[in-house]
């Protein structure tokens, strides 16, 4: 097939994002005004909020979790923006990526020079089996969801599959998530600001306080292995492969590329989109990889002009710890079996060859569902302009990529950026 490129280039003017975390008294609109104030303090030559001209919105299902349809001139109006045009986009936990990719359309047309866009979730106002079932909505409901599965089930058996192909251990699941919470402990937005040792530390404190008995770890893969600690939720997968439940909105600011330096001196530009669809988790003949993913990617590199050896840093859809395994693979990182080696040798580590995840990933920085792809983009943007603080990784960052999977990877969208 041919390559498509845009019809004009497109770049990345500011990036924020509320707090992640459980807040059920706050509504999506209470957090989406959050995410807009976040990245109005971010747009170097600030932003006149009047020269938005329209506005794309990630959200998976705020009908399920808030009963409030119809989020997006909901969002527009709490931060100001009617009568601008605003619309809600739903690819379950891509919302957001799908969203993104909505609006530099948008501006490669031609229509729009400037477009807000973002993603918002508030998903703490149900317990949690109910959000088990709201978030099985974007399984098959005809053939899988009658079967028993939920989402922890789903890549649960992409993990058994993965482990029979290519011999991986539970163990080297555990990996991913220290991690994610290494480097979620140094991202201030993130639900989890905290690392698994420092976790236990905490853990050990309340045992004292309480004047229970101080649980005794040698260390953290101890820790990890305690069914009481960490129990098992769908197995193989524990409490800490999975991704929390999480309330949180992420926005940022796209613009035609000839408008970006009204903006800023320093623009992060999008020059590679792809996106892919698949076909539901139980008409697969394989299930250590996901297809859209690695069409997506293949796409999004060709828009580019890059490879996968180009790329400097990724955030990927680790709504599961073998979920980033599987997309460091799709993603041409690592062969197809390396992933989980790649994982051990700290190779995704912020010091590694190829960092995955800086900002905790969806497993610390945590998974409002419908906002974690633009969430993405939040990090990309600030890791590639070097404001990233104590997480930011070493030297320059001219090409990244994100990675955001609906549900099993029924869809799969994937960006490339570059700083010029
Ligand atoms: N990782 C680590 N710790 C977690 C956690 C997670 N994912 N989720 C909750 N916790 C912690 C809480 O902070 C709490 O700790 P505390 O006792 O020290 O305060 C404890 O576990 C219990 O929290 P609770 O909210 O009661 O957990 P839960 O059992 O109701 O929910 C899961 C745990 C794993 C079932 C839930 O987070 C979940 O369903 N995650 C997957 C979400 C999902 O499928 N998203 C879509 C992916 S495609």
């Amino acid at each position: 097939m041919a390559v498509r490129k845009f019809g004009r280039g497109v770049a990345v003017v500011g990036a924020g994002m509320s707090k992640f975390g459980a807040f059920p008294e706050k509504a999506s609109r209470d957090l989406f005004v959050e995410a807009f104030q976040d990245l109005r303090e971010s747009v170097d030559k600030a932003l006149d909020p009047g020269l938005i001209e329209t506005v794309y919105i990630g959200n998976y299902s705020s009908d399920l979790f808030e009963q409030q349809g119809h989020t997006a001139p909901i969002m527009a109006d709490a931060i100001g923006l009617v009568p601008r045009p605003a619309v809600r986009v739903e690819d379950a936990c891509a919302s957001a990526g799908v969203a993104l990719r909505q609006g530099a359309m948008a501006i490669a047309s031609g229509l729009y020079d400037v477009v807000l866009v973002g993603g918002v979730e508030a998903m703490n106002k149900l317990p949690t089996a109910q959000v088990t079932d709201a978030l099985a909505t974007a399984g098959d409901a005809l053939f899988e969801i009658p079967a028993g599965f939920t989402f922890p089930g789903f890549y649960a058996a992409i993990a058994t599959a993965y482990m029979h192909k290519y011999g991986m251990t539970p163990e080297h699941l555990m990996n991913v998530a220290i991690k994610n919470h290494d480097n979620g402990a140094l991202n201030p937005k993130a639900q989890f600001n905290v690392s698994i040792p420092d976790w236990m530390e905490g853990r050990k404190a309340s045992a004292k306080r309480k004047g229970l008995p101080e649980p005794q770890w040698s260390d953290t893969m101890d820790f990890l292995h305690d069914d009481r600690a960490n129990p098992v939720i769908a197995w193989p997968l524990r409490l800490f492969d999975c991704s929390p439940i999480t309330d949180g909105a992420a926005v940022v600011l796209l613009v035609a590329e000839d408008r970006a330096k009204d903006f800023t001196d320093d623009p992060v530009y999008i020059i590679g989109s792809g996106q892919a669809s698949d076909f539901p988790l139980h008409d697969r003949l394989d299930l250590t990889s996901i297809s859209s993913a690695q069409r997506a990617a293949q796409d999004a590199y060709a828009m580019a002009e890059v490879t996968a050896d180009d790329i400097r840093i990724a955030e990927v859809h680790d709504c599961f710890t073998i979920a980033e395994i599987v997309a460091t693979e799709d993603l041409g990182f690592f062969a197809p079996g390396d992933g989980y080696k790649a994982a051990e040798d700290g190779m995704t580590a912020r010091d590694g060859a190829k960092p995955v995840n800086t900002s905790g990933g969806l497993k610390a920085k945590g998974h409002p569902v419908g906002a974690s792809g633009v969430g993405q983009t939040v990090e990309v943007f600030k890791q590639m302009r070097e404001q990233a603080g104590p997480r930011q990784v070493a030297g320059d960052v001219p090409l990244a990529v994100t990675h955001n999977v609906g549900a099993t990877g029924n869809t799969c969208v994937v960006h490339v950026y570059e700083r010029r």
